[in-house]
């Protein structure tokens, strides 16, 4: 079954030779997308959709989000926004609520937020775990996970579970014996929370390499809340992303510039903890790839909505509007290692966003508008 978009007043496919196109159609046949071109030389569909001259971006890929969860942490917020600090130890709240959640309950609470990033135009997802923290809560925290994404990260070392307080070496060897084995079959990927008061870049080094040998490729939570070795590691062990890049040297932006590994900019976090953003232009200018992604969770950044990051990435990081939205598809779809999203080519798969708008300079030009009013995913039309 074809379905053809007509009338698309301006396509941005991500693909260097198709470029942005105006008045354009894409042409879905089942899941992929089958052509692209001017809307006047569109090929005969069984369906027609007319976009009456709105813009098109393919889905965003939102490339690190924390989905698996229970509770949440208002309190916290209140606190910070009354001059409180953001600290790694608000997670321990969260573990407790989610150890004490049934699987159901964590699956509904995945389904209920990857449902809300759909209809914000978020047609790929990561998601991670990391607020079980025992065996057993890990890997039911991804079996959750996997019920909805393909893009699966085992977060075992988010922090050093409460139990292991005065023994942080057993618990690194925990989260690299038993409790990888039992999470390696869900995942895809392993990740790691480099920072002080999380895991220092020896353990990180340890984790990572253990989830490698065990067919996990690894990113990084890197230089969120200071500078550290998360960034360097990142690139010395191949990883797809380093996520945050909040805090960079010199050497740390010339690693990346250097390496394949992407940078991963999460301004929501910044934002609910009152932060200053990361410095997008500057890795840019370098020649690193960015990615803009959500970093979705009840604690730093409670936020599911893509044209959100890209509207502050555009106010506040240094990036052109243009640059801002490719980093949150094309971008996204780098981070993941994924050739088949974050583009609109025939062979893509059919991630196609209407905006009531005529570019998608509106998305940043147009801030806490609903702009997203029509998504398919893999062909399907979902909003
Ligand atoms: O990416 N930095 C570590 N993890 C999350 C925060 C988790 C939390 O506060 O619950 C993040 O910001
Ligand atoms: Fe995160």
């Amino acid at each position: 079954m074809a379905i053809a978009v007509t009338g698309i007043g301006s396509l941005l496919t991500n693909d260097p030779e198709l470029g942005t196109i105006t008045d354009a159609a894409v042409v879905m046949e089942g899941e992929r997308v089958a052509w692209v071109g001017p809307s006047a030389q569109a090929p005969a569909a069984d369906e027609r959709v007319d976009a009456g001259g709105r813009a098109a971006i393919p889905g965003f890929v939102d490339s690190h989000a924390h989905l698996v969860f229970a509770g949440d942490r208002t309190a916290e917020f209140n606190a910070r926004m009354s001059g409180r600090p953001y600290t790694a130890g608000g997670i321990r709240t969260t573990v407790a609520a989610t150890r004490a959640a049934t699987d159901e309950e964590l699956d509904a609470n995945v389904a209920r937020y990857v449902a809300e990033a759909l209809r914000q135009g978020t047609t790929t997802i990561e998601c991670k775990s990391g607020y079980g923290l025992t065996v057993e809560d890990e890997a039911r925290s991804l079996r959750a996970a996997a019920n909805h994404t393909d893009e699966v990260t085992y977060l075992g070392a988010h922090i050093v579970a409460p139990e292991y307080d005065d023994d942080p070496a057993g618990y690194v060897d925990l989260v690299t014996g038993p409790m990888l084995a039992a999470c390696a079959p869900y995942a895809r990927w392993v990740d790691v929370f480099c920072e002080r008061g999380a895991f220092d870049g020896d353990q990180a080094r340890a984790i990572l390499t253990a989830g490698a040998k065990a067919g996990l490729t690894p990113r990084v939570h890197a230089n969120q809340l200071g500078p550290g070795p998360g960034v360097r590691l990142a690139v010395e062990l191949g990883a797809a992303s380093a996520d945050h890049c909040t805090h960079l040297s010199d050497a740390d932006v010339d690693a990346l510039a250097s390496g394949d590994t992407v940078a991963t900019l999460l301004p929501g976090a910044e934002f609910s903890t009152r932060a200053p953003y990361p410095d997008a232009r500057r890795l840019i200018d370098a020649g690193v790839t960015v990615a803009l992604s959500t970093d979705c969770n009840p604690g730093s950044s409670f936020t599911s909505s893509m044209p959100f990051c890209v509207a502050i990435a555009v106010r506040e990081m240094g990036m052109t509007p243009d640059e801002a939205v490719v980093a949150a598809t094309l971008g996204g779809a780098r981070a993941l290692r994924r050739d088949d999203v974050g583009r609109l080519s025939p062979g893509a798969r059919a991630d196609l966003v209407l905006l009531d708008a005529p570019s998608h300079v509106h998305l940043a030009y147009r801030p806490g508008v609903p702009l997203v009013s029509a998504v398919w995913r893999g062909g399907v039309r979902h909003t």
